[in-house]
């Protein structure tokens, strides 16, 4: 008896399969378990602390995963392409991990071929992480948000966020930056860029490179060292914040940035505003002609090393307001006159440090009170002219004395024989009475 041609087949197949269920996927991992709603979760122990997510082999991520949640773990590393093959994902969350690492292309998804934007797209959000390095072109494709919040980012390659799709925000809240490569933010279009709060060394030259930031761009209570001239290049915003932060250099032209709404520098504190730090900030032909020139406001900000070119601005498309700038530099004639110009068109909002009071005062406020010729010299004239009193009254009461001297020594005597003698010298001769002694 023969079997037929076909059993071998089936017995091939069944064989695949049963295969195939009986490698492990990451649902297997001690750490991980799947949900009833394909759900990855990942819950690390001492035990088990680290998980590592892969594409394909033994403990992969299952095609059928809609989220990636790992907490807890002292590392996780996402391999190259993880997450390419999984069209049901919708988000990726990390928490309290010590060690992150995300390898090139690890994130990059776009499972649909067209570029709708109402198409799903991915959420990733990262809290209270060190993260080891982003790779470059980590994460692409269509993105709606990526939220990083308390977390420690030791490496940010060039191009780790580039080619995005449909992305609605990205939120950095809180985080450490140790060190970011340039364009490390590349080519893509977000409705909202938020850089809040945490501490950054240095932002290199594009560090947002060719971003178009539909909405908000804003940047608040930010510790930063050093900002280089085209650090953001950023296209198209309606409203640009730069808000409450601490800066200790920025250089000129770092911001590049062509938006479509007024822009608002308030609340900072900077030590170096290097000339034409906001020259680059320009407004958009179209709004420009529709609605005119926008608003540049410079309000409440203190700032120590810096002259009247430090806040040059584009001023065929762009309007100066200053509604608070204080010089941190001590109050003077010579540095009132420097600032004349803008002080003239600011009215009064530009202060200076009255180191005598211990506050600012501004600009106008100082020149009237101190400076002008007469007012500069005031204490010159003062001494002079006590000086010369002085001196007046010195020669007065010399001749008075002399005078009087005279008169007692010139007296005029008339002789007898009706001549006046002049110069007549008397000798006056003391005679003194010498004590009694009453021991006589
Ligand atoms: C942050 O993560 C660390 C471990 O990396 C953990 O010890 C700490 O409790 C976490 N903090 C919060 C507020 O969850
Ligand atoms: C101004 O900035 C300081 C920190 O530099 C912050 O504490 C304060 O709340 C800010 N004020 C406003 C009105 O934003
Ligand atoms: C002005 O800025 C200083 C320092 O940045 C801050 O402490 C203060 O609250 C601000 N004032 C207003 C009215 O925002
Ligand atoms: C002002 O902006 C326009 C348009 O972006 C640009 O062509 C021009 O060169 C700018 N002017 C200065 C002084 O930067
Ligand atoms: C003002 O300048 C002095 C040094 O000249 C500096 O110590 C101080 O921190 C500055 N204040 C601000 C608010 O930048």
């Amino acid at each position: 008896m023969r079997w037929p041609k076909w059993w071998w087949v089936v017995v091939a197949l069944h064989a695949r399969s049963l295969a195939q269920s009986i490698t492990p996927t990451i649902c297997q991992e001690e750490a991980c378990r799947c949900d009833p709603f394909t759900r990855v979760i990942c819950v690390c122990t001492r035990e088990f602390p680290e998980v590592t997510l892969r594409p394909d082999g033994a403990y992969r991520v299952p095609s059928t995963a809609t989220s990636l949640i790992m907490e807890n773990c002292d590392r996780v590393t996402f391999l190259p392409d993880t997450v390419r093959q999984l069209i049901q994902l919708r988000s990726i969350e990390l928490r309290n991990v010590d060690h992150v690492v995300i390898n090139e292309r690890a994130l990059s998804w776009s499972p649909f071929s067209n570029r709708n934007e109402m198409n799903p797209g991915l959420r990733i959000s990262i809290n209270n992480c060190t993260v080891d390095e982003i790779a470059s072109h980590a994460i692409q494709g269509r993105i709606n948000d990526v939220i990083i919040s308390n977390s420690r980012i030791k490496v940010l390659r060039p191009f780790a966020f580039s080619s995005l799709m449909g992305v609605n925000s990205i939120e950095l809240s809180d985080n450490m930056f140790e060190n970011i490569d340039i364009q490390s933010f590349k080519k893509f279009t977000v409705d909202n860029f938020i850089l809040r709060g945490g501490e950054i060394n240095i932002l290199p030259s594009r560090f947002l490179s060719d971003v178009e930031v539909t909405n908000l761009f804003r940047m608040e209570g930010v510790t930063v060292k050093y900002m280089y001239s085209f650090t953001f290049l950023v296209n198209l915003p309606k409203r640009v914040l730069i808000e409450s932060n601490h800066i200790d250099t920025i250089e000129g032209d770092a911001f590049r940035m062509v938006t479509r709404g007024p822009i608002t520098i308030r609340n900072n504190t900077v030590m170096n505003l290097r000339k034409g730090a906001f020259l680059g900030f320009t407004v958009s032909l179209q709004v420009m002609s529709i609605m005119g020139r926008q608003e540049l406001l410079i309000d409440n900000n203190t700032v120590t090393n810096l002259t009247p070119s430090s806040i040059m601005y584009n001023s065929t498309r762009l309007t100066l307001r200053v509604d608070g700038l204080n010089l941190n530099q001590s109050c003077s004639c010579g540095l009132a006159d420097e600032w004349r110009d803008i002080t003239k068109e600011q009215s009064g909002a530009i202060s200076c440090w009255y180191e005598f009071e211990g506050y600012f005062v501004s600009l106008p406020t100082y020149v009237d009170t101190r400076c002008g010729a007469f007012k500069q010299n005031f204490w010159i004239f003062v001494v002079i002219g006590i000086l010369i009193l002085l001196i007046l009254v010195a020669i007065a009461i010399f001749f008075i004395v002399r005078r009087e001297n005279e008169k007692k020594k010139k007296v005029q005597i008339v002789m007898p024989d009706g001549k006046t003698y002049r110069e007549t010298e008397f000798h006056i001769v003391v005679e003194r009475a010498e004590l009694l002694t009453t021991n006589l």
